[in-house]
């Protein structure tokens, strides 16, 4: 596996990477994380996904053991360490090749079996850095497809939406749904049938040139990424609105497009089995993605981005 892993601050080869069966985050999902990515191997916006940690290991009250600084410092080692031994792709968006996604999980530890929390004393910190694998040049180029999941009278998700943790089951079952619909990422929407957020991502609407986005009270995780756009859109004068987005409001927008880290600004073209606008990238996702680029840096790999070709 092309990947490099600190387990407690010890870089391990990724064959011998475990943790043990009595880790209460393979358990019970007892655990927090954060996915930071690079460019020109320098981690993006890291400040604020290190407090996005601290704040959702106080959520489920867990110590993280290590200092922010301490954490910096080994996720910039393991980056180090890291190398790209992957085979070139063709397809991928030139300001993903070369770059690293790090993964940081800190579950409660290891301990007796039982749900109490006390029963486990030290926590465990597992970093892993990759190469970077987002959505292909021409996803941006002609935008991808996301599906609903969830809804009045559908699966509802449980658990702590602003917390970050390894509890995923409703997400795994809602991208299951999508890729079994030929969507990329899934719609999570709640009972009242208002969108919060994609299974890995924040959604974002744009009507007669307003940007909507729902707002965190809606219940959804605080992107990092969706903070970045939300900045960027009112540097450009772009309009914003957080406000709930009912689901049938998104289907009509004229334009619509998901963040996150790894995917930066992409424009969505369907939803479900609605087109949205022209089925084709918007203006103005385009005017936000290009302003991203601009920021996000990348330098010398910033591709160009609308167009057909
Ligand atoms: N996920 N909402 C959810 C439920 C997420 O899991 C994520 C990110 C986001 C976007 O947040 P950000 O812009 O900070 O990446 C929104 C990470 C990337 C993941 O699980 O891979």
């Amino acid at each position: 596996m092309n990947a490099t892993v600190s387990i407690d601050g010890d870089l391990v080869p990724a064959g011998k990477a475990r943790v043990p069966v009595f880790d209460r985050g393979f358990l019970y999902g007892d655990s927090v994380y954060e996915v930071v990515r690079t460019y020109d191997l320098e981690p993006f916006e890291l400040g604020p996904h290190l407090a996005r940690l601290t704040a959702s290991a106080e959520r489920i009250a867990l110590r993280l053991p290590w200092s922010g600084e301490r954490m910096e410092r080994e996720l910039r080692r393991v980056v180090q360490a890291s190398a790209d031994e992957a085979i070139p792709d063709p397809a991928a968006a030139p300001w993903n090749v070369g770059e690293r996604s790090v993964r940081i999980v800190v579950t409660r530890g290891s301990g007796e079996m039982g749900l109490d929390p006390g029963l486990a004393a030290h926590p465990t910190v597992v970093i892993i850095a990759v190469p970077l694998s987002g959505p292909p040049l021409s996803a941006y180029r002609l935008g991808v497809s996301v599906w609903p999941f969830g809804g009045p009278g559908g699966p509802s998700r449980g658990g702590d939406p602003a917390a970050k943790t390894g509890e995923h089951l409703f997400h795994v079952l809602a991208v299951r749904e999508a890729l079994a619909h030929d969507a990329q990422e899934a719609l999570l929407v709640d009972r009242d049938g208002r969108v919060t957020e994609g299974a890995s991502s924040n959604v974002f609407a744009i009507r007669d040139g307003v940007l909507e986005t729902p707002p965190l009270q809606a219940g959804l995780l605080a992107g990092v990424t969706r903070a970045f756009v939300l900045g960027l859109a009112r540097d450009l004068g772009i309009p914003v609105r957080e406000q709930p987005l009912p689901l049938e409001g998104l289907e009509r927008a004229d334009e619509a497009f998901l963040t996150s880290t790894v995917r930066e600004v992409l424009p969505v073209v369907r939803v479900g089995n609605r087109r949205v606008g022209s089925a084709a990238p918007g203006p103005v996702t385009a005017r936000i993605h290009a302003a991203f680029r601009e920021r996000a840096g990348g330098g010398h790999k910033r591709g160009k981005v609308a167009g057909p070709g």
